[in-house]
C-alpha cells in the first residue's frame, strides 16, 4: 500500500504490537497512549525505540487525536484507516479455539471487551468455519466482559438496550478502558444473535479473579484476564453457563504487565539467612513420609 510508517492508537497491548512488528519491519513507527499507562505496558513500547506518544488524557482523546493525525498523513495507523486488517486478524482467536479443541466449537466463549472488536471478530471467525464446512454448526453463545469502571457495553446489555451510552473510564483494567467502543453496537448484536450474556466485575473482583487463575491454573494474567475470569464466575453462578458446557475463557494478556494491580495483595517472600539453622526456625522439620 505504500505505507513507510505505521501507527495505532492505544490502550497499551496494541502499541506494543506495532512497535515490535514496525521495528523488525524496518518501519517508522509512532504510537500513541493515555497518559496513565503501566509502567510494563509503557516499557514494552520504549524497547523498540518507536515514537511513544503519551497523551493527557483518556484513550477516547488518544482515538480522536488519531483520526485527525489519520486524515493529514499517509500513515497505516492499524485501528484507523486501515482497521479491517487488524479487525480480521482477531479471527485468529476463533481459529485456533478449534483446532485446539479438535475441530469443534466451544459451547460457550467470555470475551474481554474494550472496543467490542475482538468479540465480534470471534464469533465471525466461527461463522467462516461453518461456511465453509470446516464446522457442521456453530451454535457457541458469544459472552462479554468488562470492568464495572469502563461498561458502556455491558451495562447497555444489562439494560436491554442494542446501543451504549459513553462513559468516562475508572478502573484498573486500563487495557479495557475504551469509553466510547468503535464496535460497541456490533458487540452487543452479536450477544444477541448468539444467544450470550454480558456483564462486568469491580477492581477487587479483578483482583481476586486474577489470583484465583494464578492459583487454579498457573496462569498470570493481566487485568483484563481479571476481567474474563470474574465475568466467567459470574454467568456461572448465575446459571448461564453450565459446568458440563465446553467454555473458553480468553486470557488475552500477560500478568507481569499490570504487576501494579496485584503487588500490594501477594503478600513477600520469607526471607532468611543461608543456613538450615535458620531455614529449619522459620519452616520446622520436616514429617517423615
Ligand atoms: C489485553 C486485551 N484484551 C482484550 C482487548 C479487547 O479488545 P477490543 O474489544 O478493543 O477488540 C484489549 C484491547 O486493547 C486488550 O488490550
Amino acid at each position: 500500500m505504500g505505507f513507510e510508517t505505521v501507527a495505532c492508537a492505544s490502550t497499551g497491548n496494541l502499541a506494543n504490537s506495532v512497535s515490535a512488528h514496525a521495528a523488525s519491519a524496518g518501519m517508522k513507527c509512532y504510537v500513541f497512549i493515555p497518559g496513565d499507562l503501566e509502567a510494563a505496558k509503557v516499557l514494552g513500547n520504549l524497547i523498540y525505540r518507536p515514537n511513544v506518544i503519551e497523551i493527557e488524557g483518556n484513550y477516547d482523546d488518544v482515538n480522536r487525536l488519531c483520526s485527525e493525525i489519520a486524515g493529514e498523513r499517509h500513515w497505516a495507523f492499524v485501528n484507523i484507516n486501515i482497521r479491517p486488517y487488524y479487525a480480521e486478524g482477531s479471527k485468529t482467536l476463533a481459529f485456533e479455539t478449534v483446532e485446539q479443541l479438535g475441530w469443534r466449537a466451544p459451547d460457550q466463549v467470555v470475551v474481554p471487551m474494550a472496543s467490542g472488536s475482538l468479540l465480534t471478530k470471534i464469533w465471525k471467525g466461527l461463522k467462516e468455519f461453518e461456511k465453509v464446512g470446516l464446522l457442521d454448526s456453530v451454535s457457541t453463545k458469544v459472552n462479554g466482559a468488562q470492568a464495572e469502571g469502563c461498561s458502556p457495553i455491558a451495562t447497555a446489555f444489562r439494560n436491554g438496550r442494542d446501543f451504549f451510552k459513553p462513559v468516562k473510564p475508572d478502573t484498573i483494567a486500563k487495557s479495557l478502558a475504551i469509553g466510547n467502543p468503535a464496535d460497541g453496537y456490533y458487540a452487543l448484536k452479536t450477544a444477541a444473535e448468539s444467544h450470550g450474556a454480558m456483564d462486568a466485575v469491580t477492581d477487587d473482583e479483578i483482583v481476586e479473579s486474577i489470583k484465583l487463575l494464578a492459583q487454579t491454573e498457573g496462569i498470570f494474567a493481566e487485568t483484563a484476564g481479571g476481567v474474563t475470569i470474574g465475568v466467567l464466575r459470574k454467568l456461572v453462578k448465575q446459571g448461564l453457563i453450565q459446568k458440563d458446557e465446553v467454555t473458553v475463557a480468553y486470557i488475552t494478556g500477560n500478568g507481569l504487565k499490570t504487576q501494579e494491580a496485584v503487588v500490594d495483595s501477594v503478600g513477600r517472600p520469607t526471607r532468611i539467612q543461608p543456613s538450615l539453622k535458620h531455614f529449619t526456625k522459620t519452616f520446622g522439620i520436616e514429617e517423615s513420609p
